[in-house]
């Protein structure tokens, strides 16, 4: 397994982060796997050496940082991985309007909460889920600052936002004198372009490490998704035009409704439009050529458009393997234009 820098910084992660949010409690979402079925990807994930490792406090309600710290106490050592929290969300039902957010208060209840559940004493990066309009940013990075000098975190990162918050705030921290951070975790894959157009420029000019997060479009781009996987939030199955991958012969065979497929209600309204099933069109051609699997052609265009580690989502474990392969598939510029001739613009999703 290769490892990178973290944008600037000295710290070298693997170039497949894993995401951590599909280990948990199926009570949070039906198609999250718990503690017995999550341990062996864990562990095939860090045979494959990967070394970088993502969650949330809010993921299942807590239980995904306290499987992460367990696997990893069971399968590392603590000084050798990289542990990736975040904080912003509520945890859980039931909290009040401090329980979620990022006030001084929060960020100090939120990074001690955390670390119990990891059962650790510091967290590597520790990340804002989202941008909060309700407190000032000055606020903010300050705490933020306040938990990496007592020792609680090593680096700052943000997730998704807007580019002119995240430089505003990279701008107060740098006014403060205090930590900014490092790397940014975005929505960006082959059928979710739309960081391409301020973000990622952004963050390349600051060198900010890019992490994308659902790299495989919550597994739409694997091939196996069809339009009748569950009923769409806004429209009746039978009201969208099938696209061509959901109709071909080679999708019927491949296609598996799997957990994921048949409830995963935030993938059917990202994606699921006829040019998104066009795209994965393009992409199962191409990977047909190279003799992979969508997901690690998917996984390589990610690489090859500078990104710093996808994180990636594994609920089997060939799925980890084929992840891993796609550190070994060299794209031309050729390629790279044929997966992306068919990407038509999204509204901005993830954040708002
Ligand atoms: N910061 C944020 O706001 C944010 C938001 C979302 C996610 N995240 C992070 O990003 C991580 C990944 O998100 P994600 O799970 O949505 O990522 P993803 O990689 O886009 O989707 C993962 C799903 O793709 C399918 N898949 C994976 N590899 C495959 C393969 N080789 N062949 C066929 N299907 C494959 C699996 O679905 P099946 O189970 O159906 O097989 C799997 O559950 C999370 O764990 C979390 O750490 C962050």
């Amino acid at each position: 397994m290769q490892t990178v820098r973290l944008g600037t910084t000295g710290l070298q992660v693997s170039r497949i982060c894993l995401g951590m949010m599909t280990y948990g409690s199926s009570t949070w979402r039906p198609w999250v796997l718990d503690a017995t079925a999550s341990k062996p990807l864990v562990k095939r994930a860090v045979d494959l050496g990967i070394n970088f490792f993502d969650t949330a406090d809010m993921y299942s309600a807590g239980e995904s940082e306290v499987l992460t710290g367990k696997f990893i106490k069971a399968f590392c050592k603590r000084d050798e991985v990289v542990v990736a929290t975040k904080v912003y969300f509520p945890v859980g039902r039931g909290g009040g309007p401090n329980s979620q957010g990022l006030s001084r208060k929060r960020i100090l209840h939120a990074v001690d909460d955390s670390l119990k559940r990891l059962g650790m004493d510091y967290i590597d990066l520790y990340q804002i889920h989202r941008f909060d309009t309700q407190t000032p940013i000055e606020e903010t990075m300050d705490a933020l600052d306040s938990v990496v000098r007592a020792g609680k975190v090593r680096y700052l990162g943000a997730s998704s936002m807007w580019a002119w918050q995240f430089a505003k705030a990279q701008q107060v921290a740098k006014e403060q004198g205090g930590s900014r951070f490092v790397s940014m975790q975005n929505h960006y894959n082959l059928a979710y372009r739309e960081e391409e157009r301020d973000m990622i420029p952004l963050c390349q000019d600051q060198g900010v490490a890019v992490l994308p997060w659902s790299p495989l479009a919550r597994g739409f781009l694997a091939g196996n998704r069809r339009n009748t996987d569950l009923p769409s939030p806004n429209a009746g199955a039978s009201e969208r035009p099938a696209g061509r991958a959901a109709n071909s012969k080679k999708a019927k065979a491949a296609a598996t409704s799997t957990s994921r497929a048949l409830t995963d209600d935030i993938a059917q309204s990202y994606y699921y439009r006829p040019s998104d099933f066009q795209v994965v069109d393009n992409l199962t051609a191409l990977a047909a050529d190279k003799g992979v699997s969508n997901a690690t052609l998917a996984y390589a265009w990610l690489l090859h458009k500078g990104v710093t580690a996808p994180i990636v989502g594994a609920s089997k474990l060939p799925q980890l393997d084929q992840a891993a392969a796609a550190l070994e598939v060299q794209l031309s510029a050729e390629d790279i234009a044929r997966l992306e001739l068919a990407y038509q613009p999204h509204p901005v999703l993830g954040h708002s």
